[in-house]
């Protein structure tokens, strides 16, 4: 058992971030700055809203942040952030993005499945899951934009990075210091996106 309230718990309720991984997105950016200023992001897998509320902090006012996830999300007091409730494995998803933002500079995936205890599966539907985030994001970015998914380590796992490296300049592993020590999850970098 992990135990209940520990540092990042504790820290995102002082300062008011929804889920205690806000600290990994502000760690993963501070280490390879994939969201800037005036960025256009789309955060997959959004709820409860912790990643968008860091990443509408980063974009500021002139950036914009599309939140989706398969549940309802509370909206932000910040009028650049929009929740979509939505599926981003169904085929409608990406021209209901391109409703609200055309040219996207950064996709955040932070997206995983219900897990069964079943670790071989957990895996698999994580490795799957973060697949589809790739596909959204080549389908997405600009050209030079950048992408982010968290994973369950994997020999899929390892597969998905594989494919990264045919779309982005530079490509990296990452696992932050707010991770939980027992988590097989880490987090995949991608920067420099080419068609
Ligand atoms: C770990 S949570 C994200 C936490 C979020 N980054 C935050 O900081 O608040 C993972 C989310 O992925 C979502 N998800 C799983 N499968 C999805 C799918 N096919 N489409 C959209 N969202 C999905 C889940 O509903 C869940 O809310």
């Amino acid at each position: 058992m992990y135990k209940k309230k520990d540092h990042y718990h504790q820290k995102a309720k002082q300062q008011g971030y929804r889920s205690r991984s806000a600290f990994k997105l502000k760690q993963i950016n501070n280490k390879f700055s994939i969201i800037k200023k005036g960025h256009a992001i789309v955060d997959v897998g959004a709820a409860p809203g912790g990643w968008s509320q860091v990443a509408a902090e980063l974009v500021g006012s002139e950036g914009e942040v599309i939140g989706i996830d398969l549940e309802e999300i509370d909206p932000l007091p910040s009028p650049n952030v929009t929740f979509i409730k939505g599926d981003i494995t169904d085929e409608d998803i990406i021209e209901e993005i391109k409703k609200h933002v055309e040219k996207i500079d950064c996709v955040i995936s932070d997206i995983a499945p219900k897990t069964t205890g079943i670790i071989d599966l957990d895996r698999s539907r994580s490795a799957i899951l973060s697949m589809q985030a790739l596909e959204v994001a080549c389908a997405l970015l600009r050209d030079g934009g950048n992408f982010l998914t968290k994973v369950f380590q994997s020999e899929e796992s390892e597969e998905l990075f594989r494919d990264m490296k045919q779309c982005f300049s530079y490509t990296k592993r990452y696992r932050p210091p707010s991770t939980r020590k027992r988590s097989t999850e880490i987090y995949l970098v991608g920067k420099g996106f080419n068609r």
